[in-house]
């Protein structure tokens, strides 16, 4: 305990002297969430990364997530605690990958998840993330063809959506592919006045079942504002650590307790205070990927 009491008291004088912010993913550990200055959804925390004037970045998330912070904010020093936190979708897809479906279709806009990596979006036209994926697609002319990638769910959520026609890739989450329709109509029957909430890397048989298909931001949201007190959450749960926090009096039941997405669990607060004190493991980018992918994502990020 007092041992922890001193890490803490040491990462905020660090977090002081270095001139640094904290920024977390809704999927971090409890004890990482409870130490930032932000925690948040990819778009919300891409927005406080471009707005932010600390000269160092802590982010607590995984690699495609630092580096995003790192191409809106390319004068900053944004710094990974733990350099191995990656993403099993974002991987699904890589540069050479994505120059061959583009000469398929090369009239095609090519609208990249933001989970994808930096060479990746360097060759794409305009990145999106879960909460802003509709709006971007439908920001893009009717008459041009779509190639989005690299999430296959999210991509057929939001043809649905849309109406637009997309040529995916056959990229997804295996985190939210665990999830099992069953367990949700489960759950549904043992407290029938649960909302159903998902987030949109969920594969269609379970979106069909949802109440609000969301980002992780998007479900915080909605729960504040909902009257009811049951949710069943389809999502990493790492997001019910704060849903609880938030929302004291409402019950919540994941739809997968094996929904954890083992890259999101990696930093800790140990790692946070090693990453202050010697500055690693900073993001670096080639100054032409960063150009290059720069435009797509100021993009996404002027799209609410
Ligand atoms: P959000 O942007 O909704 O937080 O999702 C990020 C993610 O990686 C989901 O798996
Ligand atoms: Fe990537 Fe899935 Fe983990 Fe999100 S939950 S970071 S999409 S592997």
């Amino acid at each position: 305990m007092n041992q922890n009491i001193e890490l803490l008291n040491n990462i905020i004088r660090l977090k002081q002297e270095k001139d640094a912010i904290i920024l977390a993913h809704n999927y971090q550990i409890g004890e990482v969430q409870d130490i930032a200055d932000l925690t948040g959804d990819s778009l919300q925390l891409s927005i406080e990364a471009s707005r932010t004037r600390k000269k160092i970045i802590i982010f607590c998330g995984v690699h495609f997530m630092a580096e995003t912070a790192k191409i809106l904010s390319p004068e900053k020093k944004v710094i990974l605690p733990d350099i191995n936190s990656g993403c099993q979708m974002a991987d699904m897809i890589n540069a050479g990958q994505l120059k061959k479906l583009k000469e398929k279709y090369p009239d095609a806009v090519v609208v990249c998840y933001v989970n994808s990596s930096a060479r990746v979006k360097a060759l794409s036209d305009i990145c999106c993330t879960s909460s802003n994926a509709v709006n971007v697609v439908k920001s893009i002319p009717e008459n041009k063809k779509i190639i989005f990638i690299p999430d296959k769910y999210l991509g057929s959520y939001v043809q649905k959506q849309t109406g637009r026609e997309l040529i995916l890739w056959d990229g997804y989450c295996p985190i939210h592919a665990m999830i099992d329709v069953k367990d949700i109509l489960r759950l549904k029957n043992k407290h029938p006045s649960a909302e159903v909430l998902v987030h949109p890397e969920c594969p269609p048989d379970i979106i069909d079942v949802a109440d609000e298909v969301t980002s992780t931001g998007g479900m915080l949201k909605y729960v504040k504002k909902s009257q009811k007190k049951d949710f069943i959450i389809g999502t990493e749960i790492g997001i019910i650590h704060r849903l609880k926090k938030e929302n004291p009096g409402k019950n919540f039941y994941p739809a997968a307790g094996n929904a954890i997405c083992p890259d999101m669990k990696l930093i800790n607060l140990e790692k946070i205070f090693l990453s202050l004190d010697d500055e690693k493991y900073e993001i670096k980018l080639q100054y032409d990927i960063i150009t290059k992918a720069k435009s797509a994502i100021d993009r996404m990020v002027s799209i609410k």
